[in-house]
């Protein structure tokens, strides 16, 4: 731009030169999106995410490093945004979740990040891992009792998509049934769909606030009690905000990880033989999906503090940045990245560079190895108990998510042997949503926890 043309919105290249990937289906070839992406514009492509919302999608590895690294010149902190400080857009709501704000950890730079996530490192820190395995298996197996005599599964829905919000909802200091309505909540907060989505955020908020509130007159050794007597003393409503962040932060990327493994291991069959004779280990197969086809393919955002120039592009500040992981997984620059093999081994070997699924940085995820045990013992714990498992239907005609920042299957329908569900004592009653809903009523505290519960109830079963 020279200094004698205005600067309206037309001539921002941004707005200008922005190329529409919002609508492509589900179905759009992703990895040659964005070569085509890196082909025409370089590492830092403008793209369009709805009709009125532009951002800049970082393609190249080295380029994701150094925004993820360099938090003083790429914030994360929303209000920086320049459609926010011009009043253009509120942040509200209505927004994506990553795009929105709230006080928590995700959104703080510095000295305010480094306050508000001690509390949720050292609450996950005194997580055991006998705990944490022993947790994984019961859930896993909860799960399982309530499909394994039907001989059919859809794996997303009665499992990828439950297990780690009823995890985290343990995790949490909560009963199992409360786990159905986190988990319905977590997913509706992602609903295209603004009125759903900001209805679900404001009883997301409704449901930690109870629980806060449950906690601080009976403390148990679970993450929200940890929290509450952390040295930092967060207020209540800070505290609402980092369980919101823990819960959203956890399920989604989550679910579609182990979903994408299980669907890995159910159409590669070079993959599921080698798995099953042993020559190549689960972790070996959940990084070959993290690296071709990870189940968040980009992740906003970035807000650069000042006008800087990444990769050749100039971008102005306060304008939208979106990590691009997928794209930088496939950077042609990572020499050997997709062509070398193990010996014997259908799965790339893999080279130096580390996959950027975790992100880096302050704000890299904080929970990977709790997150990588979900997806590993639930695999492992799926597979012991079930077996012939094969797809439902032809590959072809399984469904994806729409969303293009996601690579994440709607359904993931499985046949298999039918065998019955085990005595358990601890778990009498195979739970899903119907049966939670009749659950347990007589001795329910009248809190708001409740009255989210009751509210969630009425949706389960309309
Ligand atoms: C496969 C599963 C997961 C993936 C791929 C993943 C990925 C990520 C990424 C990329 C970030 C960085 C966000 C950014 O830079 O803006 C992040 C942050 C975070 N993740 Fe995870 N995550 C996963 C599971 C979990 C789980 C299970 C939890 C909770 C128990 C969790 C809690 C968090 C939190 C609290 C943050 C914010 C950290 C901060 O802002 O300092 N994540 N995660």
């Amino acid at each position: 731009m020279t200094d004698d043309q205005p600067d309206t919105a037309p001539t921002c290249p941004l707005e200008a030169n922005a190329v529409p990937i919002h609508g492509s289906g589900p179905n759009v070839d992703r990895h040659a999106l964005w070569e085509q992406l890196r082909s025409r514009f370089g590492q830092v492509a403008p793209v369009r995410l709805s009709s009125d919302l532009a951002v800049w999608l970082v393609l190249g590895y080295e380029e994701n490093l150094e925004v993820m690294r360099d938090w003083s010149t790429y914030s994360r902190d929303t209000r920086l945004w320049k459609d926010i400080r011009e009043g253009r857009r509120q942040l509200n709501g209505e927004l994506r979740p990553t795009m929105s704000y709230r006080a928590s950890a995700l959104y703080a730079d510095g000295a305010e990040h480094a306050r508000l996530i001690a509390p949720i490192n050292d609450a996950l820190a005194r997580l055991s891992e006998t705990r944490i395995h022993d947790d994984i298996v019961e859930t896993s197996d909860l799960l399982i009792d309530a499909f394994c005599a039907a001989g059919r599964a859809d794996l997303i829905g009665d499992y990828a998509a439950l297990l780690p919000a009823l995890l985290m909802n343990r995790f949490f200091g909560l009963a199992d049934t409360y786990g159905y309505a986190l988990s319905h909540l977590s997913k509706t907060m992602w609903n295209p769909d603004p009125a759903l989505a900001s209805d679900a955020a404001t009883q997301m908020g409704n449901y930690f606030l109870g629980l806060v509130q449950r906690k601080k007159a009976e403390p148990g050794a679970d993450l929200t009690s940890w929290m509450i007597e952390h040295e930092t003393g967060m207020t209540d409503s800070e505290l609402v905000d980092q369980l919101i962040l823990l819960s959203g932060a956890g399920h989604e990327p989550t679910t579609n990880l182990l979903g994408n493994v299980l669907w890995t291991l159910l159409v590669d069959s070079e993959v599921a033989r080698e798995y099953s004779s042993g020559g190549v280990l689960l972790e070996e197969i959940i990084n070959h999906v993290v690296w071709t086809e990870p189940p968040v393919q980009a992740l906003a955002g970035r807000f650069p503090t000042r006008d800087v120039t990444l990769a050749h592009t100039r971008i102005g500040a306060g304008e939208p940045l979106v990590m691009g992981f997928a794209a930088a997984h496939a950077d042609p620059r990572l020499a050997g990245a997709s062509d070398s093999h193990a010996a014997g081994s259908s799965l790339p070997a893999g080279h130096n560079s580390a996959h950027l699924i975790w992100g880096a940085g302050e704000h890299r995820c904080p929970a990977r190895s709790l997150a990588m045990q979900i997806v590993s013992v639930g695999v492992n714990r799926l597979l012991d108990r079930i077996h012939n498992l094969q797809l439902g239907v032809p590959p072809a005609e399984l469904r994806w998510r729409e969303e293009i920042f996601m690579r994440a299957l709607a359904e993931l329908p499985v046949t298999f042997t039918p065998v019955a569900a085990p005595e358990r004592s601890r778990f009498p009653v195979a739970l899903t949503p119907s049966t939670a809903a009749s659950d347990d009523t007589a001795d329910e505290p009248s809190d708001l926890l409740s009255r989210v519960l009751r509210w969630w109830r009425a949706r389960a079963s309309s």
